[in-house]
Protein backbone atom coordinates (compact mmCIF):
# COMPACT_ATOMS: atom_id res chain seq x y z
CA UNK A 1 0.00 0.00 0.00
CA UNK A 2 1.62 3.51 -0.91
CA UNK A 3 2.99 5.33 2.00
CA UNK A 4 1.06 8.24 0.70
CA UNK A 5 -2.57 6.44 1.16
CA UNK A 6 -1.45 4.74 4.57
CA UNK A 7 -0.50 8.44 5.82
CA UNK A 8 -4.12 9.37 4.53
CA UNK A 9 -5.19 6.28 6.95
CA UNK A 10 -2.72 7.45 9.91
CA UNK A 11 -4.53 11.38 9.77
CA UNK A 12 -8.15 9.26 9.56
CA UNK A 13 -7.45 7.75 12.55
CA UNK A 14 -5.98 10.94 14.62
CA UNK A 15 -8.82 12.90 13.47
CA UNK A 16 -11.23 10.62 14.82
CA UNK A 17 -8.97 10.55 18.47
CA UNK A 18 -9.60 12.24 21.21
CA UNK A 19 -6.71 10.82 23.43
CA UNK A 20 -3.43 10.25 21.56
CA UNK A 21 -0.10 8.96 23.53
CA UNK A 22 2.85 8.24 21.88
CA UNK A 23 5.34 6.02 22.79
CA UNK A 24 9.05 6.68 21.26
CA UNK A 25 12.72 5.02 20.84
CA UNK A 26 15.64 5.53 19.81
CA UNK A 27 15.01 5.51 15.96
CA UNK A 28 13.22 8.87 16.21
CA UNK A 29 15.92 10.47 17.22
CA UNK A 30 18.50 8.73 14.75
CA UNK A 31 17.54 11.56 11.99
CA UNK A 32 19.30 13.95 14.32
CA UNK A 33 22.38 11.80 14.27
CA UNK A 34 22.23 9.72 18.02
CA UNK A 35 22.95 6.43 17.13
CA UNK A 36 19.98 3.91 17.83
CA UNK A 37 20.85 2.05 21.31
CA UNK A 38 21.56 -1.28 19.42
CA UNK A 39 24.06 0.41 16.75
CA UNK A 40 27.32 -0.13 16.33
CA UNK A 41 29.52 1.96 18.62
CA UNK A 42 32.59 3.41 16.90
CA UNK A 43 36.00 3.91 18.02
CA UNK A 44 37.35 2.92 21.36
CA UNK A 45 33.80 1.59 22.51
CA UNK A 46 33.52 -0.56 19.17
CA UNK A 47 34.96 -3.51 21.22
CA UNK A 48 32.07 -2.79 23.96
CA UNK A 49 28.92 -4.07 23.97
CA UNK A 50 26.78 -1.46 25.45
CA UNK A 51 24.56 -3.78 27.08
CA UNK A 52 27.08 -4.66 29.58
CA UNK A 53 28.40 -1.66 30.10
CA UNK A 54 24.77 -0.18 31.10
CA UNK A 55 24.63 -2.35 34.39
CA UNK A 56 25.08 -1.33 37.95
CA UNK A 57 27.12 -4.47 38.31
CA UNK A 58 29.43 -2.78 35.22
CA UNK A 59 29.69 0.53 37.37
CA UNK A 60 30.56 -1.22 40.64
CA UNK A 61 32.86 -3.30 38.87
CA UNK A 62 34.58 -1.03 36.89
CA UNK A 63 33.10 2.90 37.56
CA UNK A 64 35.66 4.62 35.31
CA UNK A 65 34.78 2.85 32.28
CA UNK A 66 31.45 3.01 32.40
CA UNK A 67 31.78 6.70 33.44
CA UNK A 68 33.70 7.27 30.16
CA UNK A 69 31.11 5.28 28.21
CA UNK A 70 28.62 7.95 28.82
CA UNK A 71 30.90 10.90 28.70
CA UNK A 72 31.18 9.24 25.39
CA UNK A 73 27.80 9.36 24.51
CA UNK A 74 27.03 12.73 26.00
CA UNK A 75 29.54 13.99 23.62
CA UNK A 76 27.37 12.36 20.69
CA UNK A 77 24.59 13.71 21.64
CA UNK A 78 26.03 17.86 22.38
CA UNK A 79 25.87 18.72 19.19
CA UNK A 80 22.27 16.97 18.13
CA UNK A 81 19.55 18.76 17.26
CA UNK A 82 15.71 18.01 17.28
CA UNK A 83 15.03 16.71 13.85
CA UNK A 84 11.43 17.00 11.65
CA UNK A 85 9.88 14.18 13.70
CA UNK A 86 10.81 15.65 17.30
CA UNK A 87 9.17 19.53 15.40
CA UNK A 88 6.04 17.56 13.99
CA UNK A 89 5.58 15.78 17.34
CA UNK A 90 6.04 19.16 19.18
CA UNK A 91 3.52 20.68 16.80
CA UNK A 92 0.76 17.58 17.36
CA UNK A 93 0.45 18.98 21.34
CA UNK A 94 -1.13 22.23 19.84
CA UNK A 95 -3.82 20.16 18.08
CA UNK A 96 -3.73 17.09 20.87
CA UNK A 97 -3.06 19.52 24.28
CA UNK A 98 -3.38 16.25 26.43
CA UNK A 99 -1.12 14.38 24.61
CA UNK A 100 1.65 12.91 26.51
CA UNK A 101 5.16 11.40 24.93
CA UNK A 102 6.17 8.12 26.28
CA UNK A 103 9.71 7.97 25.56
CA UNK A 104 12.22 5.45 26.03
CA UNK A 105 15.11 7.85 24.88
CA UNK A 106 17.94 9.34 27.39
CA UNK A 107 18.50 12.34 25.15
CA UNK A 108 16.35 15.62 25.60
CA UNK A 109 15.86 16.21 22.11
CA UNK A 110 11.78 16.53 22.66
CA UNK A 111 11.98 18.99 25.22
CA UNK A 112 14.77 20.82 22.76
CA UNK A 113 11.56 20.26 20.29
CA UNK A 114 8.93 22.03 22.21
CA UNK A 115 7.19 19.09 23.72
CA UNK A 116 5.69 19.64 27.27
CA UNK A 117 3.91 16.34 28.30
CA UNK A 118 7.07 13.74 28.54
CA UNK A 119 7.23 10.61 30.46
CA UNK A 120 11.28 9.89 30.12
CA UNK A 121 11.02 6.09 31.43
CA UNK A 122 14.79 5.72 30.92
CA UNK A 123 16.21 8.77 32.75
CA UNK A 124 18.26 11.41 31.27
CA UNK A 125 21.69 11.16 30.20
CA UNK A 126 22.40 14.54 31.07
CA UNK A 127 21.52 14.27 34.49
CA UNK A 128 23.72 12.69 37.17
CA UNK A 129 22.92 11.93 40.34
CA UNK A 130 24.57 10.02 43.80
CA UNK A 131 25.22 5.93 43.17
CA UNK A 132 23.20 5.30 46.75
CA UNK A 133 20.96 8.29 46.53
CA UNK A 134 21.58 9.43 49.70
CA UNK A 135 19.30 12.01 50.33
CA UNK A 136 16.08 10.42 48.33
CA UNK A 137 15.91 8.88 44.92
CA UNK A 138 17.03 10.95 43.00
CA UNK A 139 19.95 12.85 44.71
CA UNK A 140 21.12 14.87 41.51
CA UNK A 141 24.61 15.98 41.65
CA UNK A 142 25.46 18.54 39.57
CA UNK A 143 29.29 17.78 37.98
CA UNK A 144 30.90 20.84 37.02
CA UNK A 145 31.78 20.56 32.98
CA UNK A 146 35.36 19.23 33.41
CA UNK A 147 36.44 17.45 30.42
CA UNK A 148 36.39 13.83 31.21
CA UNK A 149 40.16 13.71 30.10
CA UNK A 150 41.44 15.81 32.47
CA UNK A 151 38.89 14.07 35.00
CA UNK A 152 40.73 12.09 37.36
CA UNK A 153 38.46 9.72 38.67
CA UNK A 154 34.80 9.53 38.51
CA UNK A 155 32.91 12.44 40.68
CA UNK A 156 31.90 11.71 44.21
CA UNK A 157 28.58 12.41 45.81
CA UNK A 158 29.29 16.17 47.74
CA UNK A 159 26.46 14.61 50.43
CA UNK A 160 28.54 10.79 50.90
CA UNK A 161 31.60 10.61 48.85
CA UNK A 162 29.84 7.41 47.16
CA UNK A 163 30.29 7.68 43.28
CA UNK A 164 28.16 9.88 41.28
CA UNK A 165 26.63 7.97 37.81
CA UNK A 166 24.59 8.96 35.05
CA UNK A 167 20.99 9.55 35.88
CA UNK A 168 19.42 6.41 33.60
CA UNK A 169 17.89 3.23 34.00
CA UNK A 170 20.36 0.31 33.37
CA UNK A 171 20.03 -3.37 32.63
CA UNK A 172 18.47 -5.02 35.55
CA UNK A 173 17.24 -1.91 37.24
CA UNK A 174 13.63 -0.94 38.40
CA UNK A 175 11.86 1.83 36.49
CA UNK A 176 10.42 3.91 38.76
CA UNK A 177 6.98 3.14 39.89
CA UNK A 178 5.54 6.58 39.32
CA UNK A 179 6.57 6.87 35.93
CA UNK A 180 5.38 3.34 35.03
CA UNK A 181 2.14 4.26 36.49
CA UNK A 182 1.95 7.62 34.66
CA UNK A 183 3.33 5.71 31.56
CA UNK A 184 0.69 2.88 31.81
CA UNK A 185 -2.28 5.28 32.61
CA UNK A 186 -1.24 7.18 29.75
CA UNK A 187 -1.69 4.25 27.63
CA UNK A 188 -4.49 2.72 28.98
CA UNK A 189 -6.54 5.65 28.35
CA UNK A 190 -5.64 6.61 24.95
CA UNK A 191 -7.68 5.96 22.31
CA UNK A 192 -4.55 6.03 20.13
CA UNK A 193 -1.46 5.31 20.48
CA UNK A 194 1.51 6.56 17.35
CA UNK A 195 4.76 4.05 18.15
CA UNK A 196 7.37 5.57 16.67
CA UNK A 197 11.62 4.37 16.18
CA UNK A 198 11.31 1.61 18.66
CA UNK A 199 12.52 -2.29 18.10
CA UNK A 200 10.04 -3.29 20.94
CA UNK A 201 12.65 -5.32 22.80
CA UNK A 202 12.66 -4.04 25.84
CA UNK A 203 10.32 -4.00 28.92
CA UNK A 204 7.95 -2.36 30.44
CA UNK A 205 8.33 0.43 28.06
CA UNK A 206 7.52 -2.35 24.91
CA UNK A 207 3.98 -2.89 27.00
CA UNK A 208 2.22 -0.43 26.75
CA UNK A 209 1.01 -0.66 22.44
CA UNK A 210 -0.25 -4.02 23.98
CA UNK A 211 -2.19 -2.12 27.13
CA UNK A 212 -3.87 0.82 24.90
CA UNK A 213 -4.61 -2.38 22.81
CA UNK A 214 -6.19 -3.80 25.39
CA UNK A 215 -7.78 -0.79 25.89
CA UNK A 216 -9.92 -1.00 22.72
CA UNK A 217 -7.33 1.73 22.01
CA UNK A 218 -5.38 1.62 18.26
CA UNK A 219 -2.22 1.60 17.34
CA UNK A 220 -0.23 3.46 14.54
CA UNK A 221 3.77 2.39 14.28
CA UNK A 222 6.23 4.47 12.09
CA UNK A 223 9.42 2.23 11.86
CA UNK A 224 11.44 1.66 8.60
CA UNK A 225 11.85 -2.07 10.10
CA UNK A 226 9.56 -4.36 11.17
CA UNK A 227 9.62 -4.49 14.92
CA UNK A 228 8.27 -6.41 17.81
CA UNK A 229 5.13 -3.93 17.83
CA UNK A 230 4.30 -4.40 14.10
CA UNK A 231 2.20 -7.42 14.63
CA UNK A 232 -0.58 -5.76 16.91
CA UNK A 233 -0.26 -2.28 14.85
CA UNK A 234 -3.28 -1.39 13.43
CA UNK A 235 -1.47 0.52 10.98
CA UNK A 236 2.12 0.66 10.08
CA UNK A 237 4.03 2.98 8.00
CA UNK A 238 7.18 1.50 6.61
CA UNK A 239 9.46 4.72 7.10
CA UNK A 240 11.34 7.58 8.49
CA UNK A 241 9.65 9.00 11.58
CA UNK A 242 11.62 12.51 9.81
CA UNK A 243 9.83 12.07 6.61
CA UNK A 244 6.31 10.12 7.58
CA UNK A 245 5.58 12.43 10.64
CA UNK A 246 5.58 16.31 8.96
CA UNK A 247 3.60 14.14 6.11
CA UNK A 248 1.12 13.48 8.74
CA UNK A 249 0.92 16.47 10.69
CA UNK A 250 0.54 18.74 7.50
CA UNK A 251 -2.19 16.33 6.27
CA UNK A 252 -3.95 16.94 9.91
CA UNK A 253 -3.17 20.75 9.62
CA UNK A 254 -5.56 20.56 6.24
CA UNK A 255 -8.01 18.26 7.71
P1 LIG B 1 16.57 0.26 19.28
O1 LIG B 1 17.93 0.64 18.84
O2 LIG B 1 16.33 -1.09 19.90
O3 LIG B 1 15.53 0.38 18.07
C1 LIG B 1 15.50 1.56 17.29
C2 LIG B 1 14.36 1.38 16.31
O4 LIG B 1 14.28 2.57 15.53
C3 LIG B 1 14.58 0.23 15.34
O5 LIG B 1 13.39 -0.55 15.27
C4 LIG B 1 14.85 0.93 14.00
O6 LIG B 1 14.31 0.20 12.89
C5 LIG B 1 14.06 2.21 14.19
N1 LIG B 1 14.54 3.33 13.37
C6 LIG B 1 15.80 3.57 12.91
N2 LIG B 1 15.83 4.72 12.19
C7 LIG B 1 14.55 5.22 12.24
C8 LIG B 1 13.92 6.39 11.71
N3 LIG B 1 14.60 7.28 10.99
N4 LIG B 1 12.59 6.59 11.96
C9 LIG B 1 11.89 5.69 12.69
N5 LIG B 1 12.42 4.55 13.22
C10 LIG B 1 13.73 4.34 12.99
O7 LIG B 1 16.11 1.42 20.28
P2 LIG B 1 14.90 1.35 21.28
O8 LIG B 1 13.78 0.51 20.78
O9 LIG B 1 14.58 2.75 21.68
O10 LIG B 1 17.12 1.00 27.25
O11 LIG B 1 15.56 0.63 22.54
C11 LIG B 1 14.81 0.62 23.72
C12 LIG B 1 15.77 0.55 24.85
O12 LIG B 1 16.74 -0.47 24.62
C13 LIG B 1 16.62 1.79 25.04
O13 LIG B 1 15.92 2.81 25.71
C14 LIG B 1 17.68 1.23 25.95
C15 LIG B 1 17.93 -0.11 25.31
O14 LIG B 1 18.09 -1.10 26.25
C16 LIG B 1 17.91 1.37 28.32
O15 LIG B 1 18.94 1.97 28.14
C17 LIG B 1 17.35 0.98 29.63
ZN1 LIG C 1 25.44 10.62 48.17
Amino acid sequence: MAIEHQIQQAVALMKASERLVVLTGAGVSKESGVPTFRDALDGLWAQYDPTRLATPQAFAATPKLVWDFYEYRRQIMRPALPNPAHRALAQLERRFPEMQIITQNVDDLHEQAGSTRIIRLHGNINANKCSKDCQGDPTNVVVADVDSQQQRDVPRCPHCGSYVRPDVVWFGEMLSVELLDAAKIASATADLMLVIGTSGVVIPAADMPHITRRAGGKVIEINPIESNITPIADLWLCGAAGDILPRIVAALADA
